[in-house]
């Protein structure tokens, strides 16, 4: 656990634009704020902004952001305190580490504590394998007959587990390990009438995160009785299957380095290959790849080269796979291995050089693989001729670069024997529709959910957007001075509103609550302490719109006058806005009551009388002084 003055000290010493620029070389200045291209998706111009003076992150392609802490937690798959080691480590700060003790394990926060879990776990099952009689006898004797060095064991840190059914369990809680953490990482399953490991008498595949914890488990049975042959450690708070590689760890700085990474289809294939001195190369472990797990790629290397063996389930899961990379804006490449060997099998058959120069002679573009795979299928069939082309067609649509997809249908058409125009028309014909502009709206809650705002949330977040952004600069009437902030707050109250929208509520009420106890307009506070969902609108509250389109500005020659020259009325008109929603829908509330009434409503048609005096009111002001 990391002192909260120390967290706080972490984070005034940062400085996000530095910290970024680590990751991200080619992160320039642009006005004040700076720009990249976003390392959380795949573009070609930068859309990834960095305010220094705000201290966030925003990306307007995929609408990723957060402060230095999070871009770090991201990046990096780091979690909180990792990432504020990192940082502390930059600006030298010095972090106290206090050593947990079985209380601290019990308080401290439910990722940690399966991170603790995993870790102790991953010592447990090496123990069991290197120390106990059994783990000789059973564990290593399987490995070293699959001809795994002692040193690459001790690399990937593969383990061994019992035969008996609780191993792990007794000797974890015997050390002070809550159970309620072995079921959470799925270690243990326990139920009323029975408590058992997950794990037992097989062998241990740690899974490392890309920065090498231990987030999870792969058992691989080591008698071939009808048990699964593999079983892996279920989701859990740390280990989601689509967000991790297996392998990563140990390649990411090979795949860096040879610029290509290597993706095969288990554990034992990532090993031997490392075994036999392929270093650059990772494995999805039994599920289909994800886009999360080609963008873990992307921080190293734009070429990916699937290997697999070529039965008819994988050829079809390459396929996919296949699209999927193209889709991404990634190079992909094809090995297909011949019968009944594997990447495994070929390690240990192939010296290192003989394995190379198998690779790079049997690595096919994606094109030519499928339209010579194609090609074989069809035969003289005209009707199986068509449906391959147009295969073909929807492979190199998915591709997002114009030049890119002409030059593939070039080059495809001369291998199918097929005129180019034809090709071409075929595959627009699967082009996506140019994207819609997305609205800030679109990108900012919850991944992909879109958020459906009325007309009074809008207004609702105009106000806070002014709040948060210029809360503390001082208002000038010709009556008084005034802060922003206290002068919105005063507006609201005197006519009794309040938010709808239950986030923005909350936003607005912790903003004044903090406020009035010491007078600071502390946004620091939501960037830092606040739950996802509450960071995420303060953050595109503080992203304002023209920054997005500087270049578009440049462009059309199109002024677009700074707000805050003239904060008064932006203020003021943003009041009577949020005034007139809230009132309109007061009226409709009322009308609403009155037409589901029978009984006598004259006191409810005396209110909506007054609230459409006012309505009236709002509207002369708005029209007169505003449009
Ligand atoms: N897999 C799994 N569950 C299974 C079978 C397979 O999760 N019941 C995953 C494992 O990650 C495995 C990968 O799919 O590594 C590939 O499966 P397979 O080719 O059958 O296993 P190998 O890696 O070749 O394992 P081995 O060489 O030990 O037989
Ligand atoms: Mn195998």
């Amino acid at each position: 656990m990391i002192p909260k003055e120390t967290i706080d000290l972490i984070f005034e010493s940062s400085k996000i634009e530095e910290v970024i620029a680590d990751y991200l070389p080619d992160l320039k200045k642009k006005g004040t704020n700076y720009w990249a291209c976003c390392p959380f998706h795949n573009e070609k111009t930068p859309s990834f902004s960095v305010s220094p003076s705000k201290g966030i992150y925003k990306c307007f392609g995929c609408g990723k952001g957060g402060n230095v802490v999070n871009f770090i937690m991201d990046h990096e798959g780091l979690s909180y305190p990792e990432s504020l080691k990192e940082l502390a480590k930059k600006y030298n700060i010095e972090i106290e580490d206090v050593k947990l003790s079985p209380e601290q394990i019990a308080i401290s926060n439910k990722k940690e504590s399966v991170y603790l879990i995993s870790k102790y776990a991953n010592n447990f099952f090496q123990n069991q394998l290197w120390e106990t009689n059994e783990g000789k006898l059973i564990g290593l004797s399987y490995l070293r007959n699959r001809k795994f060095s002692e040193n690459i064991i001790k690399q990937f840190e593969l383990g061994y587990s019992p035969e008996i059914k609780n191993a792990l369990i007794k000797q974890a809680t015997k050390d002070s390990y809550e159970k309620d953490f072995l079921i959470e990482s799925g270690l243990a399953i326990i139920n009323k009438n029975s408590e058992v490991d997950r794990f037992n008498n097989r062998i241990i595949f740690p899974i490392h995160n890309s920065s090498g914890k231990i987030i999870g488990f792969g058992g691989r049975s080591i008698k071939n009785n009808n048990r699964a042959k593999y079983l892996n450690s279920p989701e859990n708070p740390i280990y989601q299957k689509s967000k991790v590689l297996y392998g990563l760890y140990f390649s990411k700085n090979e795949i860096n380095k040879k610029n290509n990474c290597y993706i095969v289809e288990g554990y034992t294939d990532v090993i031997s290959m490392h075994e036999n001195g392929i270093k650059n190369v990772v494995s999805v472990s039994g599920t289909a790849l994800s886009s999360d797990q080609i963008n873990l790629i992307r921080r190293f290397t734009n070429n990916i080269t699937l290997l697999f063996d070529g039965d008819e389930a994988g050829l079809k899961a390459s396929f996919k796979n296949i699209d999927l990379i193209l889709k991404e804006g990634m190079n992909v490449n094809i090995v297909m291995f011949p019968a009944s060997e594997d990447p495994d099998s070929y390690s240990k058959k192939l010296t290192n050089e003989e394995y190379l120069s198998f690779l790079n002679e049997n690595s096919k573009d994606f094109i030519k693989f499928k339209s010579e795979l194609l090609k074989k299928n069809y035969h003289n069939d005209p009707v199986k001729k068509v449906e391959s082309i147009s295969d073909i067609a929807r492979s190199i649509a998915m591709i997002p670069n114009r030049l890119l997809r002409h030059e593939y249908c070039k080059v495809s058409s001369s291998l199918l024997s097929i005129a180019e125009e034809d090709l071409i028309f075929e595959m627009s014909k699967f082009l996506e529709s140019p994207k819609k502009i997305k609205s800030k709206d679109d990108i900012v809650l919850n991944k992909n959910q879109k958020i459906k705002t009325t007309l009074i949330e809008e207004c609702e977040k105009e106000i806070l957007r002014l709040l948060f952004n210029y809360g503390d600069k001082i208002l000038e009437f010709e009556e008084n001075r005034i802060k922003v902030c206290e002068y919105i707050l005063h507006e609201l109250e005197k006519d009794s509103i309040t938010f709808s929208n239950t986030s923005y509520l909350f936003i607005w009420e912790k903003y004044f609550e903090i406020y009035k106890i010491d007078n600071t307009h502390n946004i620091n506070y939501f960037l830092k302490n606040t739950e996802d969902e509450v960071q995420q609108i303060v953050i595109s509250l503080l992203s304002k719109k023209h920054e997005i389109s500087n270049k578009w500005e440049e462009i059309h020659n199109i002024y677009i006058k700074d707000e805050s020259q003239n904060l008064e009325k932006s203020v003021e008109k943003s009041i009577l806005n949020l005034k007139q929603a809230f009132i309109k829908k007061e009226i409709y509330n009322l009308n609403e009551i009155i037409k589901s009434e029978k009984n006598d409503s004259t006191e409810i048609l005396f209110k909506v009388n007054k609230l459409n005096k006012a309505l009236v009111i709002i509207n002369k002001i708005l029209g007169r002084n505003f449009n």
